[in-house]
């Protein structure tokens, strides 16, 4: 019998059902050649349904999740929503009660696109971050204190626990090794200032490494990490790092990869389901014109079936994406493209098959 994979399909908002409708389009495809197969169930959430029943998410919602074998995602933002209820009440909830502790996110300039960054091309520029995705200052810990008057105080908290911090690092020391590239993975902190949350970090980091003694432990601040991403890029194998500098030094890496139309990430829990999503938002202005870019989505899914481990089904899907923005893109830019949403969709997926 063939393997078959349950996939939970969150489109969401504005462009996100476009972009999705794309990647399972290559999904398909692929599935197909490879023989394997692929049952799809939709989830409506997102803005619109928040809308129409003030329920951002039901409590059942991470129940039914966590029994599939992947949640494919497209983009949650809504713009008659106030900012930060669906990213937080969506998004960052299925991260935190799924456990996906391990944010994925791959950096790597394909051919073809134009780099912000003089003189740097696709040899220079593929590395992954390995962000930590469920604690730091994003686990919702502090407080205020006389809100709204003069004397308001307001509280953060980073919180980073042993475990937390050291299934993510040997999550990364594992990734780095199977990656077999360069071989050397860093840690990005602020042990100068951050003295309490990187020195757990760093004791932890340094304790793992000496279990990986192949694996080349490296070390740099946040602040010179995104001074070397725009100077030396190419001295990047493998990134580790807490939540709230994984989310910044991401935005840079998909800037230098050439932006959002094509940065991909998984949230990861090995232990149990993880959910692939494209960097980008939901561009609520080109809902419905055929002109976003589908190939953020697009391979996020390679990253799924990769994931699930299909590798030849991700890496055919690589490869197609990496054909179309090699001879065929004029841009990634919505509009740009010199092809339609579905277009782009259309060529992948006849590369994939070839
Ligand atoms: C990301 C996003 C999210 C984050 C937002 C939408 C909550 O920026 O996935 O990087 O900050 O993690
Ligand atoms: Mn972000």
């Amino acid at each position: 019998m063939s393997k078959s994979y349950n996939i939970a399909v969150i489109p969401g908002d504005g462009t996100g059902p476009e972009v999705v409708a794309e990647g399972l389009k290559v999904v398909h495809a692929v599935s197909e050649k490879e023989g394997f197969k692929i049952n799809l169930t939709s989830f409506d959430f997102g803005g619109e349904r928040y809308l129409k029943t003030r329920e951002v998410l039901p409590d059942s919602a991470v129940d039914d999740l966590s029994k599939f074998d992947a949640i494919y995602l497209g983009a949650i933002g809504h713009p008659d929503v106030k900012p930060g209820i669906l990213e937080k009440g969506i998004l960052l909830r299925l991260r935190f009660e799924l456990d996906q502790y391990i944010n994925l996110r791959p950096v790597k300039l394909y051919p073809g696109i134009e780099c912000p960054l003089k003189d740097k091309g696709p040899e220079h520029i593929d590395f992954v971050v390995v962000r930590e995705n469920t604690e730091g200052l994003y686990a919702g810990a502090g407080g205020f204190l006389k809100k709204g008057t003069p004397d308001e105080v307001a509280v953060q908290e980073s919180i980073n626990t042993r475990k937390g911090v050291e299934r993510c690092i040997r999550y990364a020391f594992e990734y780095c090794r199977k990656r077999n590239r360069e071989k050397k993975l860093t840690l990005c902190g602020k042990t100068n200032v951050l003295t309490y949350a990187f020195d757990l970090w760093e004791r932890t980091f340094n304790e793992i490494a000496k279990e990986y003694t192949d694996i080349k432990a490296d070390y740099a601040h946040v602040d010179a990490i995104t001074m070397w991403f725009v100077k030396n890029p190419e001295w990047f194998d493998v990134i580790v790092t807490d939540n709230m500098f994984g989310d910044i030094i991401t935005d840079l890496g998909a800037m230098i990869q050439g932006g959002m139309g094509i940065a991909a990430g998984g949230n990861l829990n090995p232990e149990g389901v993880s959910m692939f999503e494209p960097i980008g938002g939901s561009a609520p202005k080109y809902t419905g014109r055929n002109m976003i870019n589908p190939l953020a989505a697009i391979s996020a899914a390679g990253l799924m079936l990769d994931y699930l481990g299909e590798e030849n089904a991700g890496r055919k899907i690589e490869d197609a994406v990496m054909n179309v923005t090699a001879h065929h893109l004029k841009s990634l830019a919505a509009g740009q493209m010199g092809m339609t949403t579905t277009g782009v969709g259309d060529l992948v997926t006849k590369f994939a098959l070839e």
